[in-house]
Order: C-alpha cells, then sequence, then structure tokens
C-alpha cells in the first residue's frame, strides 16, 4: 500500500475557498498517479469564524495544527474584519507559534506568461527568495506612549537574533546548493543604514559562507535589489533577506513573474509544521464568481508535496502547470483566463494524470 500523509487545510476567506479546492483537485490527481494517498483535516480559520464567534485562531485549533508536517493555506482578510486582526491574528500567529522560520518565495516566470519587463523572459527571471519570518520588525517589539496627543511617540523595533539571523543564513546556503543552478546566493539588506541589524546579518553571512566554498556569495542593499530585480533580474539565483525587505521584494518578485495569481510560498519549519499559500490574498471582490486564477494555489500545493517528500508530484504538477499555461491560459489575470477558476483545477489535474 502507498503512503499516507495527513494535511491540514485552511482555505480561509474570499477566494481562498475556490483556490484551495483546485489546489487539492491537483493534489489528489499526482497522488492517484503516483499511489499515496493525501488525508485532509479542514479547519475553519478565517473571517466568517471570527464574525460569528469571535475566535480568531484558538489554542486548541493551533495545538492541532502541530500535528501535520504541512498546512495548505488559501487566503486571510475580510472585508467586514478591520485590516490587521486577521492577518496578526491567524497568518503571523501561525507563522511564530509554529516557528515557520522560512518563508520561501520562488520568483519564477513560466513560459507564456506575460512580464512587465522588457526583453525579459523565463530565463531571466528565475529566483528564489527566503525570507526570515519570524523576526525583524515583524517581531512586534515596541510601543507607544502619550497616544492621540500632540507628544505621541511611537516606536517599532527590528529584532535580530544571532540563532534566527543563523538559522535563515543556513537554510538559504543549504537551498542554493541543493538548488544547483547558479550556486549563488544574494544577501540583501541595508548596511549603509541599518548598522546594527544588518551588521549582524553580514558578519553571519561571511561567517557561514566559508562552509560553502561552492557557493558565490554576494551583497546589494534593499534599494538596489529593487532596482536590479527590475533591470537584471538574471543576476539573481537565491536571495537572502530579512522580514520586512523580504515582504516587499517579493510583491515585486511576483509583479515581475507575471502578478499574484501565479506567485506561491511557503512557510517553512523544516523540523515541524510548514504551510504553503498563494501569496495573492483574499481578493474579495473575485469572490464566488469562479473567474480567480488558482495557479498559485497549485503551485503552493506542488510546494506543500515537495515538503512530504513526494518531489516527483511537485514536478509532474509544475510540468502541467507549464504546459496549460502554454497551450491553455490567455492571462493570468482574474476574469481573462479564457475559462473559468474551476475549469483550470480539470484542466491541470488532466495534464497531471496524463503524464
Ligand atoms: C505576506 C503578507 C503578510 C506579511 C501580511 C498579510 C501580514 O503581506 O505574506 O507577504 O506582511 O507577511
Ligand atoms: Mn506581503
Amino acid at each position: 500500500m502507498g503512503k499516507e500523509y495527513n494535511v491540514a487545510v485552511m482555505p480561509g476567506d474570499g477566494t481562498g475557498p475556490e483556490v484551495v479546492a483546485e489546489g487539492l483537485k491537483v493534489l489528489d490527481a499526482a497522488a492517484g498517479v503516483l499511489g499515496f494517498t493525501l488525508r485532509y483535516t479542514h479547519y475553519d480559520i478565517g473571517g466568517e469564524r471570527y464574525k460569528k464567534t469571535g475566535e480568531i485562531l484558538p489554542d486548541s485549533v493551533l495545538n492541532e495544527l502541530r500535528q501535520f508536517k504541512a498546512i495548505f493555506l488559501g487566503a486571510i482578510g475580510h472585508p467586514d474584519v478591520k485590516p490587521g486582526i486577521l492577518e496578526k491574528g491567524i497568518l503571523l500567529r501561525t507563522r511564530f507559534e509554529l516557528d515557520q522560520y522560512i518563508n520561501l518565495r520562488p520568483v519564477k516566470l513560466y513560459e507564456g506568461v506575460d512580464t512587465p519587463l522588457k526583453n525579459k523572459g523565463p530565463k531571466e527571471i528565475d529566483f528564489v527568495v527566503v525570507r526570515e519570518n519570524t523576526e525583524g520588525l515583524y517581531a512586534g517589539a515596541g510601543g507607544c506612549l502619550k497616544k492621540g496627543t500632540k507628544d505621541e511617540v511611537a516606536i517599532q523595533e527590528s529584532i535580530n537574533t544571532r540563532k534566527g539571523v543563523e538559522r535563515c543564513l543556513r537554510y538559504a546556503f543549504e537551498y542554493t546548493k541543493k538548488r544547483n543552478k547558479d550556486n549563488k546566493l544574494t544577501l540583501c539588506g541595508k548596511t549603509n543604514v541599518l548598522t546594527f541589524a544588518f551588521d549582524l546579518w553580514e558578519r553571519a553571512f561571511h561567517e557561514i559562507a566559508t562552509e560553502y566554498p561552492g557557493i558565490k556569495t554576494d551583497y546589494a542593499h534593499v534599494d538596489a535589489t529593487c532596482m536590479w530585480m527590475v533591470k537584471n533580474p538574471e543576476w539573481f539565483d537565491v536571495i537572502v533577506t530579512d522580514n520586512m525587505f523580504g515582504d516587499i521584494i517579493t510583491d515585486l518578485g511576483a509583479m515581475i513573474q507575471g502578478g499574484m495569481g501565479i506567485a506561491c510560498g511557503g512557510n517553512i519549519n523544516p523540523e515541524g509544521t510548514s504551510m504553503f499559500e498563494p501569496i495573492g490574498g483574499s481578493a474579495p471582490k473575485y469572490t464566488g464568481k469562479n473567474v480567480i486564477n488558482p495557479l498559485a494555489a497549485i503551485t503552493a500545493g506542488a510546494m506543500l508535496l515537495d515538503c512530504l517528500g513526494e518531489s516527483k508530484a511537485a514536478q509532474m504538477i509544475e510540468a502541467a502547470v507549464q504546459k496549460a499555461i502554454k497551450k491553455n491560459f490567455k492571462s493570468m489575470d482574474a476574469g481573462k483566463m479564457g475559462m473559468g477558476t474551476s475549469d483550470v483545477g480539470d484542466l491541470i489535474a488532466r495534464y497531471v494524470m496524463a503524464g
């Protein structure tokens, strides 16, 4: 009998449930072909539950999530809920509590997808961002004084621990080695201004680099990184950076790879529970219309399978996505794909089954 895997599913808000449904369709197709089984446990975490019960992410659910190696997440964010409550209470809390210290975001332009960059194609746009996912400005350190008065003070500090920085850098070096593309790792920082935080990053980076003689190292300030991502994206193989900079440059990355419809990511704890997601958000205006592009969820599903050790299945999904983009897609944008959300899932599942 084939292997069995338990996967937690959090479809979430807005178009999350629609794209997750297509992702699961494709995962099951791959599992069927390769003879393994995926058992899903659904959790109704999100804006609707919060509105009904006031619960955001109960501890009991969080503790159940710890039992899984992988979580498949749709999207978090509800138009009736004040921004920040669900994002912090669900997404960030899961990242922190499950110690998902890596946010892995491939920036890959598939053949046939339009990029806004002139004269750049799939050969030039193919790199991966390793974003630290539990520290930095996201750690929540700081506070305010005299709020609402003219003497108000607000402080938000970036926390960078040697341990947190080092495990992120080590992951990035290992990842660059395993990827074996250009064997080049670029540290993205701001050593000219953030002279405490990025001094620590830079020293740790060079120290660890001595253990990886086969990996070329490079450094770019975050502002310059934005410039090079547009002008010469082919310079990048793997970029490692802190939480805030990683957040910003991966939105730019998503745009040059064809938009939010195709960008996926993984929140990874290599020793624990990882969580995979399309990074586009809940897109409330498209909810229930069968127009949203589920490819980001489908490729997030491929990353999830990779994490479970089913890399062959992940590759099959990637290949099927590539084929569908070349043959069937009119556009990556919601409503302009030339087919509905569920048709995309059916199509990719069919391509996976056809091998
Ligand atoms: C992301 C998102 C989140 C972040 C928000 C929703 C809290 O933008 O996953 O990149 O800032 O990390
Ligand atoms: Mn973001």
